[in-house]
């Protein structure tokens, strides 16, 4: 057996109004000019208000807001705050959105630490130590991007979806505070969740030895079978919204095992279509399972008994069978059962889609091995 190393802790804050214990933590960590990351679209939500409340009344006039993040944010939405960072003489960084704007201000601290750096060269700087410190505040429950140790940013020189990694990238703290989701509308809500149940069945599927993570994407799978549909058609069952949460951030501690082919067909479609994340994977996780299942069967008969299906004494074809229709039923039923030419993606786009996604690192450890064939039927199939 080949050697394997495990870390998962991040020190996270959940509950409803957990965001009130933002001040208190900020002292704790030293932090008295933070510099809080957002999007527009964000930035004026009644959550944000609530964010704007808190510091407001602990360090008024002492924080900074950068809110031009983009979704599927580019190398200019890490500059930028950096910049912003060291002109106000901020001290830590608060991100708060969904995965863009968490991904943004997390890798915003390298060019604090390197004003100027070229992120291109970011894998040959061996020293990223003595980031700023760091919060995370999701928005959206799907990217787990606040417990997680990467940033993916389509950098200008290649626009690829690049994922920096880096141990120093963590979270100090992680606030998930369901109320800052209950006005999360029902598409995004639906996307950004299917994007968390994607991180948790492509975990536990991807073949690397890691225990620890394949309970968890399990009790994942679990969690968001039961609580995504009801904060899809409620939004202010804070119930739902705090498990879609804490799934969500299951989801990324399990994908530090790695991912597989429904990401790396899911990149391409958001550099080079502009797709929401979630919604890509969305679009392809039944193909995906589908492809994966008839290489390797009895593949997801253990997702099958956390989606509190009945597969265990019925063949490896019926168990996946079984599992990947249910899985269609449940997207349908969150109105993601649509193709992507229903988004705007044309039959034309498939050669460069096929480029992209064979370079994308996620299928490296997929299941089963993918070829560039495989993903054109792929996306034929969900065209
Ligand atoms: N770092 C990682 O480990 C990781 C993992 C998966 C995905 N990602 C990345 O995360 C990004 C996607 O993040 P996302 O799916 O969270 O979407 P997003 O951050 O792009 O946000 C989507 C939209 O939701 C809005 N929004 C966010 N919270 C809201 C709220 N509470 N109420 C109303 N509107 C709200 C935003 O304003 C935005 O318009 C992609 O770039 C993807 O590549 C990163
Ligand atoms: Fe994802």
């Amino acid at each position: 057996m080949s050697l394997t190393s495990f870390s998962f802790p991040t020190r996270t804050l959940f509950g409803p109004r957990a965001l009130r214990e933002l001040p208190a933590q900020l002292s704790r960590l030293g932090v008295h000019r933070p510099l809080v990351v957002t999007d527009d679209g964000f930035a004026n939500t009644p959550a944000f208000a609530s964010m704007r409340e808190v510091l407001d009344g602990a360090i008024p006039g002492a924080w900074e807001l950068f809110c031009g993040v983009h979704p599927n944010p580019v190398e200019d939405d890490v500059h930028k705050p950096a910049a912003l960072f060291c002109e106000r003489h901020c001290d830590g960084v608060i991100a708060i959105g969904g995965g863009s704007p968490l991904d943004a201000g997390k890798a915003s601290r390298l060019l604090v630490k390197r004003p100027g750096f070229d992120l291109t060269k970011f894998y040959d700087e061996p020293d990223w130590s003595g980031l700023a410190p760091f919060i995370a505040i999701p928005t959206t429950a799907g990217t787990g991007s606040e417990v997680g140790r990467s940033s993916v940013i389509t950098l200008d020189a290649t626009r690829r979806k690049s994922v920096i990694f880096h141990p120093e990238l963590l979270a100090k703290l992680v606030i998930l505070d369901p109320e800052l989701t209950v006005g999360l509308p029902p598409k995004l809500t639906a996307a950004t969740g299917a994007d968390a149940l994607t991180h948790c069945i492509e975990s536990y599927t991807c073949p690397a030895f890691h225990p620890m993570c394949d309970g968890i994407a399990l009790e994942g799978v679990r969690l968001i079978i039961d609580a995504l549909p009801r904060a899809y058609r409620d939004g202010s069952d804070v119930d739902a919204r705090g498990k879609m949460l804490v799934a969500a951030s299951m989801g990324a501690v399990a994908f530090q095992k790695d991912l597989g082919v429904v990401h790396s067909l899911a990149h391409p479609l958001s550099t080079l279509c502009g797709m929401h994340h979630g919604l890509a994977n969305a679009l392809c996780l039944v193909a995906g399972m589908k492809f994966c299942a008839s290489r390797k069967p009895g593949l997801y008969r253990r997702v099958g008994v956390a989606c509190g299906l009945d597969v265990l004494g019925v063949s490896d074809t019926e168990a996946d069978h079984r599992t990947v229709a249910f899985i269609s039923d449940f997207l349908a039923k969150l109105g993601l059962n649509t193709r992507l030419r229903d988004h705007g993606v044309q039959p034309a786009l498939i050669d460069a889609l096929v480029g992209q996604a064979v370079d994308d690192p996620c299928h490296k450890t997929n299941a089963v091995p993918v070829t560039a064939a495989d993903f054109r039927d792929l996306y034929n199939a969900v065209m």
